[in-house]
């Protein structure tokens, strides 16, 4: 699996949550990477999933690379689970200073009237609500430390991707953050979002095939698909005091996919199939 490359201990002394820090199956996605590059660069991490099995294979990766970090497995669509894993980490380590908001789904292509109700509240509730449970409990743990917001969103937050019920999911936690950041700014906290792009992960794995990578990477003015670590390198400068001036933005983290006209991608695609 690749790997980062270089290691600062840029997060020495701090504590982080991150949501949904397992991955399917035994690649990497988001949430652990982060765990793990966070806790390479000196953070002591909570690692929080509904499937313990799962964190505790980020948990091993962090001990066998000589880092800090517990399980806590919980389902962060449930206040009162948000809490203790808040009320956890502190009692642990005495602090928090980051708490990443990963978690996420998506579910609920396909046009609005085949959505079923059920979906959509679910949508909502494991993408949104989760982070605002989260947050709202670690709130008064980052203003006593001066720390730090990130969110896990989406291209689909900024550009409709045939989802009724993922984009606005996804739109709804990039506005979250905007509030975060301007309602805790006095109080020295910074809440930022991430929106990566075409990442591919064991989640993406399971549902497309080489010719969809291929126009993914077509289309992309980088010529290339991102991986979880990408998604973990901005995480890492976002959470760090190397952005201590950075706040209330959404960080694209795709390839430069976000900036191109849906003309221009169509000719790349074009040119490629003459
Ligand atoms: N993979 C991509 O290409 C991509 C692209 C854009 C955005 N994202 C976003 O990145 C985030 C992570 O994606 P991934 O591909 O790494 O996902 P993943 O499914 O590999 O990992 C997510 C983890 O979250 C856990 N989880 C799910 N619901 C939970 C809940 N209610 N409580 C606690 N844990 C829960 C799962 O058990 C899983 O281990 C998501 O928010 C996703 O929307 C991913």
């Amino acid at each position: 699996m690749p790997q980062p490359s270089q290691y600062w201990q840029r997060l020495a002394g701090k504590v982080a949550i991150v949501t949904g820090a397992g991955s399917q199956g035994d690649g990497v996605g988001t949430g652990k990477a982060m765990a793990y590059l966070f806790a390479r660069e000196g953070a002591r991490v909570c690692l929080v999933d509904l499937k313990r099995d799962r964190a505790e294979v980020t948990r091993s990766m962090i001990a066998e690379a000589g880092g800090e970090a517990f399980v806590c497995a919980a389902d962060v669509t449930d206040g009162s689970a948000c809490a203790q894993v808040v009320a956890q980490t502190v009692a642990r380590y005495g602090r928090l200073d980051v708490l990443v908001n990963n978690v996420g789904f998506g579910a609920g292509g396909g046009r609005l009237e085949t959505l079923p109700d059920e979906l959509w509240d679910r949508v909502m509730a494991v993408n949104l609500k989760s982070a605002a449970l989260m947050s709202k409990h670690a709130a008064p743990h980052l203003v006593a430390a001066r720390g730090a917001f990130v969110h896990i969103a989406s291209s689909a937050g900024l550009r409709a991707h045939g989802g009724a019920a993922y984009g606005p999911s996804k739109a709804a936690l990039i506005a979250l953050s905007r509030e975060l950041a301007v309602m805790y700014g006095r109080d020295g906290v910074r809440s930022n979002t991430i929106a990566p792009g075409h990442l591919f992960t064991p989640l993406v794995e399971q549902f497309i095939d080489e010719p969809g990578r291929r126009r993914r990477r077509l289309i992309a003015p980088l010529g290339i698909e991102g991986d979880a670590w990408d998604v973990a390198a901005a995480a890492l400068f976002l959470a760090s005091d190397e952005a201590r001036f950075i706040t209330g933005v959404c960080l694209s983290v795709d390839g430069g996919v976000n900036e191109v006209a849906a003309l221009a991608a169509l000719e790349r695609l074009e040119a490629d199939a003459k």
